[in-house]
């Protein structure tokens, strides 16, 4: 293994040794396999290359003081994964697998778990493409899902420094009623554009408002949004934006650190009345915002060049409970063995 900087990591892609795979085929589940390729072979008329039949996962395993690797909500991660299987038609995967197959990439690629004090973590991206050839618009009948892991650090390079948002209402990665509130490759293909120019602006994501009325806010290209007033964590309510594991952690926290929470519709116009905002998930962890400009109005806000109180003490929580340096008294965390 070479010898990684593992505190100036990162988020990208990065070998590791071995990744685990799980073939639905003739109907059944098969066993899992080890691999110690970086490579599929697909047949070309595989529905995930054509109709988007892809959906994917995000999640961490964390190095404790104790030297033991512990795995973050990866109940939920699973659940989230059938729940994309259903909207977009795809064969379910059953939780044991993806709970037994995680559990195994991540032990057998133990030597890439960042050390506990690095502030760095083992990203784990489960995977699952339809395989079965078809050229109608229609449900694979062969199913490949993969699971390979890599050590990361922080999404955006400032890691827990606050960063700028855009918004851009000529663009939207998601419809109501689309396929917003799932894991799926083409809400992400359908958010580069918009994604890309932000970044060019020096923006760290956009800011997505609501697709059909542009009055609310949804989320940010790879995270939820969450405002924070008068002891309130604030985050929206929306048929078309995924489901944050991270977000639902931080309503617990928040909670137990004190604030009301709400989840509920966000106006646009409340932007101008929060004290913090941040952006958070798996990636991200909690990113903190600075200034959120809306480029159609040539308006913006801010909110201080540092993060706030609240999200400092959430950030704080989450990460003491992702890397056991306090107890986890929600049954978030798995060891890996
Ligand atoms: N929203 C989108 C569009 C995402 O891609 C992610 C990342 O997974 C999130 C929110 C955050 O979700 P989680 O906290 O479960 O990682
Ligand atoms: C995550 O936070 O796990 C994500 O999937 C965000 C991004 C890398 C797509």
């Amino acid at each position: 293994m070479e010898n990684l900087d593992w505190k100036n990591l990162g988020f990208g892609y990065r070998k590791t040794e071995y990744n685990v795979r799980c073939y639905f085929r003739n109907g059944k589940w098969g066993e899992l396999e080890v691999s110690s390729s970086e490579y599929i072979n697909i047949h070309m008329g595989a529905t995930a290359l054509h109709y988007g039949q892809e959906a994917f996962e995000g999640m961490k395993a964390f190095k404790g003081n104790d030297g033991k690797i512990r795995i973050f909500r990866m109940a939920d991660n699973a659940a989230r994964m059938i729940s994309s299987c259903e909207g977009i038609m795809m064969e379910k995967l059953p939780s044991e697998i993806f709970e037994k197959a995680v559990k195994l990439a991540v032990n057998l690629n133990k030597d890439f778990v960042p050390p506990h004090d690095s502030g760095a973590s083992l990203y784990i991206r489960p995977l699952l493409i339809g395989t079965g050839p078809e050229i109608g618009v229609k449900p694979a009948n062969e199913y490949l899902f993969i699971v390979f892991v890599m050590p990361v650090g922080p999404y955006f390079p400032e890691g827990f420094k606050p960063t700028d948002l855009v918004i851009m209402r000529q663009y939207d990665r998601a419809a109501p009623q689309g396929t917003g509130k799932y894991k799926v490759g083409g809400n992400y293909a359908a958010s580069m554009v918009a994604g890309n120019k932000a970044k060019k602006g020096g923006y760290s994501a956009v800011l997505y408002l609501d697709s059909k009325e542009k009055k609310y806010l949804d989320e940010c290209g790879p995270a939820n949004f969450f405002g924070i007033k008068e002891n309130t964590y604030i985050t929206p309510e929306s048929d078309s934006i995924l489901p944050s594991i991270t977000n639902k952690s931080l309503m617990t926290l928040a909670a137990e650190l004190g604030l009301k929470v709400e989840k509920r519709k966000v106006p646009y116009e409340e932007l101008a009345t929060f004290e913090e905002v941040g952006a958070c998930g798996t990636a991200a962890v909690i990113s903190p915002v600075k200034r959120i400009y809306d480029a159609d109005e040539d308006r913006e806000f801010t909110y201080g060049n540092e993060p706030g109180p609240w999200s400092t003490k959430l950030y704080n929580k989450l990460r003491a409970i992702q890397y056991g340096d306090e107890p986890d008294q929600y049954g978030w965390i798995t060891f890996a063995e």
